[in-house]
């Protein structure tokens, strides 16, 4: 090996190595955030390279986190915007806590995010413009927290040009309403009463 392509792995090492920490890092800031009163997150240790051993966090063959499951974890606290750099995850599982404040709007850089599952929580302000950059995604529970101005144009579009297939933002503080008709394989529930007259 000559010594561009040694200098070379090593600087592919260094990369890896960086983008790894930065995910446990990241991981660690939500986890710094949080009031976790069932030792839930007792084995994530910021001190190992990769948080692949934590439990509720799944990693790709690349030591890069694709799931995150803390549903009914009853854990309380904020999302942080760190949780954008998680740049592979696919599953933000995180349902039925007591979690509140604002959305982060870095959430929405989440490209490869498949399911979005915030139901049964606290969180208040608004759902944020950048969920409209989110293409991949299937599945985005928001109901049951504390939502308030409407449904950003650019998500809308995601049922129509993306793949979004189930939109639950019911039991929230939103205005407006949603028509679903036209979108036949989704479901935008905003409002079940309304669902049901559509
Ligand atoms: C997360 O990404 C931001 C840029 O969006 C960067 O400034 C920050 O240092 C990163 N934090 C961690 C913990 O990786
Ligand atoms: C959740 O945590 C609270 C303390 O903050 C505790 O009183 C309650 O029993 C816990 N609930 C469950 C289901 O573990
Ligand atoms: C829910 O979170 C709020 C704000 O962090 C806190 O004051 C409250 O005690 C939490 N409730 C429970 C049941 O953990
Ligand atoms: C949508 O959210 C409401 C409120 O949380 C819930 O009652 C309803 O079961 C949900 N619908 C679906 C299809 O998940």
């Amino acid at each position: 090996m000559d010594s561009h392509s040694l200098a070379f792995l090593f600087f592919a090492l260094l990369l890896v190595t960086v983008e790894c920490n930065s995910e446990g890092d990241a991981l660690n800031a939500w986890k710094i955030n949080l009031a976790d009163p069932n030792n839930v997150l007792q084995s994530w240790d910021p001190t190992l390279v990769y948080p692949c051993t934590w439990f509720h966090i799944t990693c790709n063959n690349m030591n890069s986190v694709i799931r995150v499951d803390l549903g009914n974890a009853n854990l309380s606290g904020n999302l942080v915007p760190q949780l954008g750099n998680l740049t592979n995850l696919q599953y933000l599982e995180a349902f039925g806590n007591n979690l509140s404040g604002s959305i982060p709007r870095e959430i929405g850089y989440l490209n490869h995010l498949i399911s979005l599952d915030l139901y049964n929580n606290q969180l208040s302000g608004v759902i944020p413009q950048t969920f409209g950059n989110l293409k991949s995604l299937i599945f985005m529970r928001l109901n049951s927290n504390k939502l308030k101005g409407t449904i950003p144009d650019k998500v809308i579009k995601l049922v129509q040009f993306g793949n979004l297939r189930i939109m639950n933002v019911s039991d929230n503080l939103l205005a407006g309403s949603v028509h679903r008709h036209g979108f036949a394989t989704t479901t935008i529930i905003q409002d079940a009463k309304k669902l049901r007259s559509c």
